[in-house]
């Protein structure tokens, strides 16, 4: 079923990009019902929000109109999350003191879960004393507070106060409702294609891009996992909430895997590991003069291979095949003592590398099920859903 959300507006100029979280959240399917302060409406017509959230929006506690339910302790009630973006420093400590003096605060008191604030103000205001001893104390009380970014504000000062952007605070929401399954589950994944030098600025590389292993990395940290990445080269940023380390080559990857595997239940192999590295590679950047007409191979470890799995221990890889896709895949999940492997058709453009969106085939020892293409992100859940 839907979750709802409560969402309180109070008055602040980054009311603009809260406009654009009611969209994200609309389109993920969340209910959704309004209440904004008297400033939030100086700022912003309750119409837009209206508009863009298909959705009731209260502004006034003593309104024209039926008043048979009592609307607060309703709202309250309905709400599987409060969320108040912008969070003023006012409501802020209001909702700290107990104050409830319009139809927002008079909610927050009534309601008895976590708040989710989304803090945004200025610099000086977010550092004055008495905002911090609010924060602070709406933390120990329980309470999410969504930090706020650091950049030019509205106010032309350069420091903390920005709203988080309309993406993160919708992924702070979609965090707060996940599944808390991998609790205790300890997960090491790794991301990206290495980088095999040919001198100190050429190098063998491939299109990994990234995106399948830090989306399993991401998920499964929301999942409630401990995680850790071995990320090569990507083209897109290691997701918050899990430990980074960074590689170059197929060696540096296996040494970092086998010097910590032992302490992990789970490896997801979603790198693309390049097979071969340079035998005659240059310490010093090749010249035209130098002659260097041959690029020699020799083979990389097969770093799956060479770990020692234990028995309680799952192992997950990726194959990336064009050609006799299941066959070639079911060799490898047994040539590389696979609990599951992962196969990617990589001959369509619009899936696979550098795509937001992938299809799947998982290949078990006894189970085989095709996942239609999806979101990297949900693949990733799909996947996880092999190990929890
Ligand atoms: O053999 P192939 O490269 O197709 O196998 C893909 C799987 O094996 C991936 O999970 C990849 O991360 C892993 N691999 C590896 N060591 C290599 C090459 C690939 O562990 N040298």
């Amino acid at each position: 079923m839907n979750k709802n959300i409560l969402l309180g507006v109070t008055g602040g100029v980054a009311i603009y990009k809260v406009v654009d979280v009611v969209s994200r959240l609309k389109k993920l399917g969340y209910n959704i019902k309004i209440i904004m302060t008297d400033s939030a409406c100086e700022f912003v017509s309750p119409m837009t929000f209206e508009t863009i959230g298909k959705c009731d929006v209260k502004t006034k506690m003593f309104h024209e109109g039926s008043h048979k339910i009592v609307e607060h302790i309703d709202l309250a009630s309905w709400a599987d999350l409060f969320l108040i973006a912008p969070a003023s420093a006012n409501t802020m400590a209001k909702i700290n003191h107990g104050i409830a003096d319009n139809l927002l605060t008079s909610c927050a008191l009534a309601y008895d879960k976590k708040i989710m604030f989304c803090v945004s103000m200025n610099t000086n205001m977010l550092n004055n004393p008495a905002t911090q001893k609010n924060i602070r104390e709406l933390e120990e009380k329980g309470h999410i507070m969504v930090s706020s970014n650091s950049g030019l504000l509205a106010c032309n000062v350069v420091g903390d106060g920005r709203l988080k952007e309309p993406w993160e605070i919708v992924e702070e929401v979609e965090k707060y409702f996940c599944k808390k399954d991998l609790t205790g589950k300890k997960i090491l994944v790794t991301a990206g294609g290495t980088v095999e030098r040919i001198d100190p600025v050429r190098y063998i590389g491939n299109d990994s891009s990234g995106k399948m292993g830090y989306s399993i990395a991401k998920k499964a940290y929301m999942r409630g996992a401990e995680v850790t990445v071995i990320s090569a080269k990507t083209s897109v940023e290691c997701p918050d909430g899990v430990e980074n380390i960074k590689v170059e080559s197929a060696d540096e990857m296996q040494k970092e895997i086998s010097n910590r595997i032992e302490k992990f239940d789970y490896l997801i192999m979603a790198a693309a590991v390049s097979d071969f590295k340079v035998a005659n590679k240059r310490d010093k950047k090749i010249k035209k003069s130098d002659n260097f007409n041959t690029l020699e191979l020799k083979e990389n470890p097969d770093i799956l291979k060479s770990l020692h799995k234990n028995e309680n221990q799952i192992f997950i890889g990726f194959a990336a095949e064009t050609n006799n896709l299941i066959e070639n895949a079911k060799k490898k999940l047994s040539e590389k003592n696979l609990d599951y492997i992962v196969l990617n058709d990589v001959s369509k453009s619009d899936i696979g590398f550098n795509s937001d969106y992938n299809k799947v085939t998982i290949i078990g020892k006894e189970d085989i099920f095709e996942i239609e293409k999806e979101s990297k992100l949900n693949i990733a859940d799909k996947i996880l859903d092999l190990i929890k």
